[in-house]
């Protein structure tokens, strides 16, 4: 089948890219990236959340020589939007997480790579040409793990994003509803071969999780023992309580993700945008926090960045770019989100990031 990467006319917006892609994707394949945790609520709140805040906008400042960029890790990012780990890319191009990365480079974006790859992390950091992170999902072998780290080291990824919202997934029905059926790890190109213990469906009157399983889940011991083998700068997604962001950066975290992963982990927690201010107040400033979850245009990333947040990750939206468009599709989202954030930034009166603070917020006009 031969495929066509043109961008079609009426994709103006995130939200476009994901009509199209809901035609063009299979429904096991649009349930998997689309949907999340039971009943979604925590998907809708993502979203709410950013369409909650109001924006302040300041006229007439001296904007000249602004700009965008951002430095993270001793590495240097265009502007403040990376793409979110996401798995099996194959599901929206043949080329998989190859078009992907070719995408995020024309856009010069920064990428999360995930454990859970239809490629391996090698094959996908050949064709790079901005930074690349991994995303690692510790395993409950332990060597197995610290060998990842290695390869990832070995092929210049440039930091070590540590998942730990998710030792189990609750049931996203959408996905059972429409037949989606993950590929066992075992069978990841990453992870191939690897001996997992699943949990599987428990036998009726038997607990599903307290019977082993979770004797053998991360925890943060594990964190401590990763710094002890890696000096790659070490972030840990998936943090939405300050007393966890407290905790991490105690064990020698390098940088905070809030995230509730979408809404696929457990429905009903809070929208990312709402638990960032906590997670924020309390690491103040001691390391990056980065958040992800809901966002689908340019004033969210503004929004977000008011809110304690340095840069943002968007899963989603280029998954969508990726199945209409391949990596023109990929570029595209990313360009689109950056160019509304750049609109945004100097509407708001922001020269640099570091003039997007609180007062960028509508709080009502003083009484
Ligand atoms: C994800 N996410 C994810 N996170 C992670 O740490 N490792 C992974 O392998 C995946 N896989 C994955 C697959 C799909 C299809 C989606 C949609 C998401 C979560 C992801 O990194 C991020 O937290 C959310 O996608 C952010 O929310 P938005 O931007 O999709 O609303
Ligand atoms: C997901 C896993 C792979 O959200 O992180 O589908």
């Amino acid at each position: 089948m031969t495929r066509s990467y043109e961008i079609p006319a009426g994709a103006v917006a995130v939200d476009d890219y994901e009509r199209l892609a809901r035609e063009r994707l299979s429904p096991e394949a649009f349930a998997y990236y689309s949907g999340g945790a039971a009943d979604e609520l925590t998907i809708s709140w993502n979203r709410e959340a950013f369409d909650r805040v109001r924006l302040r906008t300041r006229v007439l400042g001296d904007l000249a020589g602004g700009g965008t960029g951002l430095t993270l890790f001793g590495q240097s990012f265009d502007y403040p939007i990376l793409l979110a780990p996401t798995a099996h890319h194959r599901l929206a191009a043949p080329e998989a997480e190859i078009a992907t990365v070719v995408g995020a480079g024309g856009a010069r974006a920064g990428m999360v790579v995930s454990t859970e790859s239809d490629l391996t992390l090698e094959e996908i950091a050949k064709p790079a040409r901005m930074p690349l992170w991994f995303q690692l999902y510790i395993q409950h072998d332990r060597g197995f793990t610290a060998e990842l780290v290695r390869r990832a080291e070995a092929a210049g990824y440039g930091a070590l994003v540590v998942t730990v919202d998710s030792p189990v997934f609750s049931p996203r029905n959408r996905e059972q509803r429409a037949g989606y059926r993950a590929p066992k790890l075992s069978e990841h190109a990453n992870t191939r071969g690897l001996h997992t213990t699943y949990v599987a469906e428990a036998a009726l009157g038997e607990s599903l999780m307290f019977r082993g399983y979770l004797d053998v889940t991360a925890r943060w011991a594990d964190i401590d023992w990763l710094r002890s083998i890696t000096r790659l700068p070490i972030l840990l997604k998936g943090i939405m309580a300050p007393e966890d962001a407290e905790l991490a950066i105690r064990h020698g975290a390098d940088g905070i993700v809030v995230s509730n992963h979408g809404g696929r982990v457990l429905d009903t927690m809070p929208a990312s945008l709402d638990a960032l201010p906590g997670v924020a107040r309390q690491v103040a400033g001691r390391v990056p926090v980065l958040m992800d979850g809901g966002i689908r245009r340019g004033t969210d990333v503004l929004k977000a960045l008011a809110l304690g947040a340095c840069a943002v990750m968007v899963g989603r939206p280029y998954l969508y770019g990726l199945a209409v468009a391949g990596p023109a599709g990929v570029a595209h989202v990313l360009h689109l989100l950056r160019c509304e954030f750049e609109v945004a930034m100097v509407l708001a009166g922001c020269r640099t990031l570091a003039d997007i603070g609180p007062d960028v917020i509508w709080r009502g006009e003083p009484q």
